[in-house]
């Protein structure tokens, strides 16, 4: 018998080195993330500073009760939102370790929609929700929201001047999945170019002035833990009319069906 040519201890070695730097490859794309939100979260965090100070000074100013009732109203919902920002954006930096468990899919897209709504604003990208369904799915919520994040700062940067946003949630008894969908108005995607988007390091982007984007990771990355979660990534784009990406995962059996709140489908494009 002929002896392998490379050890299975060392096989065995390196297959637990890549897994370790697929992890940390992991963990340091959702840190660039959090760096690409980071100028439009100072900037409302600046918002909300100015909203508590010019409350507190007209509270120190009209001492009746209904103008200082009225001030402290508006000093509690601004630090509450505040709040809500600097908790998602720490629980989202840190992640929840490798553990998945049944997660509703509409909370989990509206508190990736907390981190960029202000992004989103800033850079005139108008944002619309469908959220006909309430589906569950079985899932590491850190590592779908980083995949959504990815999407959306995708879909935002194809939109330099302005547009619009869809995402959506739905589910498909029949095939068992669940559905979110990413929707923009942007400026598309060649044919010879979709069929690499998926490829690590493709990208057409250059780094911005905070050495932000560029490096073509998000989608590769994106592709590969949507496949750990049994689920599939597809894309569909028309240049200078826009792109839809879908990620599909597979339902909790035991809540496929669960229908929420309803709320009009808005067309886009
Ligand atoms: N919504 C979109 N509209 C148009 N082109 C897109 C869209 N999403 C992705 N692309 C194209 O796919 C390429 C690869 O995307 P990917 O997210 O992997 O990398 P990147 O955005 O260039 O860099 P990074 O995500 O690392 O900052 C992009 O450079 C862009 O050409
Ligand atoms: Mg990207």
């Amino acid at each position: 018998m002929t002896e392998p040519l490379i050890p299975q201890t060392e096989v065995e070695a390196l297959r637990q080195e890549v897994a370790a730097l697929r992890h940390k490859l992991l963990q340091s794309q959702r840190l660039s993330t959090v760096g690409a939100l980071a100028s439009s979260v100072t900037h409302e965090f600046n918002n909300i500073l100015t909203t508590v100070i010019n409350y507190a000074k007209m509270g120190l100013r009209h001492k009746d009760a209904n103008s200082r009732d009225k001030s402290f109203d508006k000093i509690l919902a601004a630090g509450q939102r505040a709040a809500k920002i600097t908790t998602g954006m720490l629980s989202y930096a840190r992640g929840r370790g490798d553990r998945r468990e049944p997660y509703d899919l509409v909370t989990l897209v509206q508190e990736v929609l907390v981190l960029v709504e202000k992004d989103l604003q800033m850079h005139r990208a108008r944002l619309e929700t469908n959220f006909s369904e309430h589906p569950q799915a079985e899932i590491n919520a850190g590592q779908i929201q980083q995949v959504l994040l990815n999407l959306i700062i995708n879909a935002r940067q194809a939109m330099p001047n302005g547009g619009r946003m869809l995402i959506s949630v739905t589910s498909n008894r029949e095939s068992g999945f669940a559905e979110i969908g990413v929707r923009d108005s942007g400026c598309g995607i060649a044919p010879e170019q979709l069929k690499k988007i998926f490829d690590p390091f493709f990208s057409t982007k250059q780094a911005d002035e905070n050495g932000q984007g560029g490096s073509g990771l998000g989608l590769s990355l994106c592709r590969e833990v949507i496949e750990a979660h049994h689920g599939r990534i597809r894309v569909e784009s028309t240049v200078g009319v826009g792109t839809q990406f879908t990620l599909k995962l597979p339902l909790v059996a035991a809540t496929a069906g669960s229908i929420g709140p309803t709320k009009p489908m808005q067309k886009v494009g």
